[in-house]
């Protein structure tokens, strides 16, 4: 196909975030035009709600980055739109509409729950995902009330637990928070880094200990707990200034199978039972023990990964949407296509990257050459189809005609702009506002057109 050609072509990219804006990029680079339809008013998915606040050179130059392929003349972004069963317009209203390629970089937006008694007590269970939306702005999460009692469990042992454990202890400033593993210390998902900013409140002595109760299971299955205690600690050179007494435990061979509540509907403590170890295929299994504690706790936060939304509209599989197993584009032995595996068959010109293609999988790094790849087997399968002209008008003609504001990337400059100066008003390195009608406004955007 003729260059010419290929710039009749459209793509839509759902969600704006590393994965979708980087995949536009691949896409409009090559003449295609792109439409983006992100939920969020603003772009930039969990590089803008998700990485921790203080982060500033990390987020403001991915920023950068984003507001660079945003300037791309053939790439159209319209926000404050939701694609899904329940949302604005479903990948069926885009297929009928014409779209031949669509790509689907909506990250993970599904919650994992685990089954457990007591998950739906109104007060003190959460799952990290509306946490870290909460603490980074993000309009519903940002009005929301959270209850944050004195004692708080997180469950898992990863980065997003570490930065979830840093905002509590920094910033809400708990008594405790004890981070609670289904595994052992050999086992943990954090990085050395993200432990700097919380191990200066971290309890050494009952690390310790915790590591003395877990010796033999360790052991048992040839670990060293020395080498765990060593990896821990290499955190502490580089410890920064503690801000508040908080106590920082961690947890280790502890599955939940029960959150309790008081009558207030309230949480008052976590069950957990005891696990051992098992090898299995070079990997390490939490088996139950049958022994049941109780935590004294009053809230719980899952930091145990995310899965899709099962509203979107695509078959959901192991926490993410299902990918053809033998896909007709595949990118570096990756497949980017999707597939219904009730009909056995590929669901055609419907292609996944980033968090959607693997739910809770790596840092933005990782998301943007996913993204990238994922256009490229996008861009492999519109040689073999013709994208009607009608299909982009029709598009735009059926989001004005819905009854909410849709943003555009003009919109998002002159909001840039606002927070920008008001962040200099204030002497801030940032300020964001946590409403969308404060957003709109701040875009000129009538009231009367208001969310
Ligand atoms: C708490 C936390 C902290 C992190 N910190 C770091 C860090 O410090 N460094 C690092 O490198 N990585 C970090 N990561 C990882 C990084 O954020 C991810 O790798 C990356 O954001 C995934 O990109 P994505 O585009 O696939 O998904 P997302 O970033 O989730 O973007 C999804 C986009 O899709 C939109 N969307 C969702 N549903 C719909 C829908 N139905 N219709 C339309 N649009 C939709 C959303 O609005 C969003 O803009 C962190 C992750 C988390 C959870
Ligand atoms: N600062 C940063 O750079 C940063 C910050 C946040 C996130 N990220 C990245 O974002 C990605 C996601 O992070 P994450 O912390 O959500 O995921 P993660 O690193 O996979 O950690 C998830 C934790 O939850 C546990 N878990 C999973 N299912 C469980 C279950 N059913 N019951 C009990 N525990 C369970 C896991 O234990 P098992 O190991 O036993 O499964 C693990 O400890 C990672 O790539 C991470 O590096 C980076």
């Amino acid at each position: 196909m003729s260059t010419e050609e290929q710039k009749q072509q459209t793509v839509v990219v759902i969600g704006a975030g590393p994965a979708g804006l980087f995949a536009a990029r691949e896409l409009a680079s090559a003449g295609v035009h792109v439409i983006a339809l992100n939920r969020d008013i603003k772009p930039g998915g969990l590089a803008e709600y998700g990485i921790y606040p203080t982060k500033h050179k990390m987020k403001d130059g991915l920023r950068k980055q984003f507001r660079q392929i945003l300037q791309m003349p053939n790439l159209d972004y319209y926000g404050n739109v939701m694609v899904g069963q329940n949302g604005d317009l479903s990948l069926t209203d885009l297929k009928n509409m014409g779209f031949k390629a669509i790509m689907v970089t909506a990250g993970a937006q599904g919650t994992k729950w685990l089954g457990l008694p007591g998950e739906d007590i109104p007060k003190g269970v959460y799952h990290a995902k509306d946490i870290v939306y909460h603490y980074n702005k993000l309009p519903p999460y940002s009005q929301r009330p959270y209850y944050i009692g004195k004692k708080v469990a997180l469950v898992g042992v990863g980065n997003v637990m570490l930065d979830i454990a840093r905002w509590l202890i920094r910033t809400i400033k708990v008594d405790e928070v004890t981070a609670v593993a289904r595994r052992g210390p050999a086992e943990v998902k954090f990085d050395k880094k993200e432990m700097e900013y919380v191990i200066a409140n971290l309890d050494l002595q009952a690390l310790d200990e915790e590591l003395a109760r877990v010796t033999t299971v360790m052991e048992s299955v040839g670990q060293d707990p020395n080498e765990a205690r060593e990896y821990i600690h290499s955190a502490l050179p580089k410890a920064l200034e503690p801000v508040s007494q908080t106590r920082f435990r961690l947890h280790f061979l502890a599955s939940p199978t029960q959150i309790l509540g008081n009558s207030e509907g309230q949480v008052c403590g976590l069950e957990i039972e005891e696990t051992k170890l098992v090898r299995t295929n070079g990997d390490t299994k939490a088996r139950g023990t049958g022994v049941k504690r109780v935590m004294e706790i009053d809230t719980v936060i899952f930091a145990i990964g995310d899965r899709v939304d099962e509203h979107f509209g695509l078959p959901v599989q192991w926490n993410a949407f299902v990918k053809n197993p033998n896909p007709s584009y595949p990118v570096d032995g990756i497949s980017y296509e999707t597939f219904d595996p009730e009909a056995n068959k590929p669901l055609e010109g419907i292609f996944v990257a980033g968090w959607s293609r693997e739910a809770s999988s790596g840092l933005v790094g990782i998301a943007r050459k996913d993204g990238e790849r994922g256009a490229r087997a996008a861009l492999q399968y519109l040689e073999t189809v013709t994208v009607p002209t009608t299909a982009a008008k029709a598009l735009i003609q059926h989001l004005y005609q819905l009854e909410k504001p849709i943003i555009t990337k003009e919109d998002i400059a002159r909001l840039e702009a606002v927070e920008q100066a008001e962040a200099e008003r204030q002497g801030l390195e940032e300020f964001k506002f946590a409403g969308n009608d404060e957003m709109l406004e701040a875009m000129g955007i009538e009231i009367a057109q208001k969310l």
